[in-house]
């Protein structure tokens, strides 16, 4: 077991994405059309999504609530709730980015929902874990899932490497 990432952490479904990792997300996926934020929490992705519409459940909008169709929904969902989470957004939506490690798209119960939904795995694009995030060892990405998608999945990657200076547009 010595090797296996940590089972162990405690999620927390609370924590907000940082601003700079939030619009490096936005910036390479550039959503547009009717985008929704479905748990905004501070509003760190809101903030570079102007126009979007949101939920956030401790301010009385609850995003399994919400049934109005939109282009994209981008977020850092509850972790605890993904399934959940993504079931409920391709009801409501044809692009959907979660953040959220890789290991959670790989469950074959997951699998399953996305590809009899009619949707499929379009991009994984990698980014850094931020330290305030709970650690599990797993890698962080930014996961596209898209309507009627049936093509290769794109690998991309958009962290500040450890290290490195980050672009000052993103600092
Ligand atoms: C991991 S935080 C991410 C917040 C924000 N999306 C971000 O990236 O900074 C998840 C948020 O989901 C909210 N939430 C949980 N269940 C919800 C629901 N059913 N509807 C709307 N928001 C919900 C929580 O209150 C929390 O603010």
């Amino acid at each position: 077991m010595k090797y296996q990432p940590n089972r162990d952490y405690v999620s927390n479904d609370v924590v907000q994405t940082p601003l700079h990792l939030a619009k490096r997300i936005v910036d390479h996926f550039k959503p547009s059309g009717r985008i929704l934020e479905p748990c905004r929490a501070g509003g760190h992705f809101h903030r570079y999504m102007p126009g979007a519409f949101w939920c956030e459940i401790t301010d009385g909008r609850d995003f399994f609530d919400w049934n109005q169709p939109v282009d994209w929904i981008v977020t850092n969902p509850p972790w605890s709730q993904i399934r959940a989470f993504l079931q409920h957004s391709m009801k409501v939506a044809d692009n959907i980015v979660f953040l959220m490690t890789v290991n959670h798209v790989w469950t074959k119960a997951r699998i399953r929902d996305i590809y009899s939904a009619g949707f499929g795995l379009k991009e994984i694009c990698l980014c850094e874990m931020p330290p305030e995030f709970p650690q599990s060892g797993f890698q962080l990405g930014a996961i596209y899932i898209a309507k009627g998608w049936r093509g290769q999945i794109k690998f991309s990657d958009v962290s500040v490497k450890t290290g490195t200076k980050r672009a000052p547009e993103y600092a």
